[in-house]
């Protein structure tokens, strides 16, 4: 797939396009008053120059102008009302949006450092990477957070939106092409706030029915690795991770029930491979330091197993 950059200015979504919209509105704005006051200040160091006839007297002041001080008073005045009433109509026309019965939904919760997601009308739980399908049906996201407040983000797609505890917030998205769309965590939430990456992957429709339906499965259950699978329901792991099928029911941590259908371990941080999960599985601190996993201590045959165990839950 194509590396897509996080540009506001490559929009993909309706928010974003809305979003670059004002964005060149501001601009403009902004660029006519730079170009307006740059002017004047190069035109006054020229034309002002202290030349060479000076006689050193002190020039005629200007005080107390009355009409002066009101045109630098009420002319910003009106830029700002102007920048404030234009960016207040773009934000309800976004956040104002009703949700369609039809819509897709998804609710993404916000962990220290990763994202949990959630396909509450299709019994889904991912993280990190989340899909949706291309289509002119929005896909509605509803944001929370299970500890500090993190901000979900994906500059394609649709502007910040805070992920707040005990507030349930929301955003939407409908992307117009296929492709896979980074974003981040954009609020600061502490030692990892920039590894809690996220990605986007936005399919065809068939694409993303085939999507739902392997998400869908129960865990497998390869005979190759039931030792791994049992020394992993015997070990603390169930805790913090479900592995849906078996008893593995934690929620603290990512549901690994597909976990091998992801492409990143740890939001993004590294790419996930045998070796890489294997060497997580072992210390994500040494990975992502501060991850809030902990290292398992496992020996190096149980670490083999517990691993070969994970690596086919695709
Ligand atoms: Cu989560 Cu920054």
């Amino acid at each position: 797939m194509s590396t897509t950059t996080p540009s506001i200015f490559a929009p993909v979504s309706t928010p974003a396009f809305a979003i670059r919209e004002l964005a060149f509105v501001v601009l403009g704005i902004t660029a006519v008053i730079f170009l307006v006051v740059g002017g004047l200040a190069v035109y006054a160091l020229i034309r002002f120059r202290r030349p060479r006839t000076d006689d050193g007297r002190e020039p005629p002041q200007v005080y107390g102008s009355r009409q002066i001080e009101q045109a630098w008073t009420v002319v910003p005045i009106l830029i700002v009302v102007v920048l404030f009433l234009v960016t207040a109509r773009y934000i309800y026309a976004i956040e104002g949006r009703p949700q369609p019965a039809d819509a897709h939904e998804v609710t993404v919760v916000g962990h220290q450092w990763w994202w949990e997601i959630r396909y509450p009308k299709l019994g889904i739980v991912t993280a990190n990477e989340l899909h949706v399908p291309v289509s002119d049906k929005p896909t509605f996201i509803t944001l929370q957070s299970v500890d500090v407040i993190h901000s979900f983000w994906i500059p394609q797609l649709a502007g910040k939106m805070d992920v707040i505890p005990n507030k349930t917030n929301r955003v939407w998205i409908d992307p117009k092409r296929v492709g896979k769309y980074v974003g981040q965590c954009a609020e600061y939430c502490g030692l990892q706030h920039a590894g809690m990456l996220l990605t986007v992957t936005v399919h065809s429709t068939e694409e993303f029915a085939r999507w739902v339906a392997a998400q869908q499965m129960p865990a497998r259950d390869d005979v190759k690795a039931r030792e791994g699978r049992e020394l992993f329901s015997s070990l603390a792991c169930v805790n913090c991770h479900t592995v849906r099928g078996t008893t593995a029911n934690g929620v603290f941590g990512p549901d690994l029930t597909h976990v091998m259908s992801r492409s990143t371990i740890g939001a993004g941080v590294i790419p996930n491979t045998p070796e890489t999960l294997r060497a997580w599985v072992d210390d994500p601190s040494a990975l992502k330091p501060g991850a809030l996993m902990p290292a398992m201590k496992l020996s190096r045959n149980d670490l083999d197993k517990v691993t070969a165990y994970l690596l086919t839950l695709r």
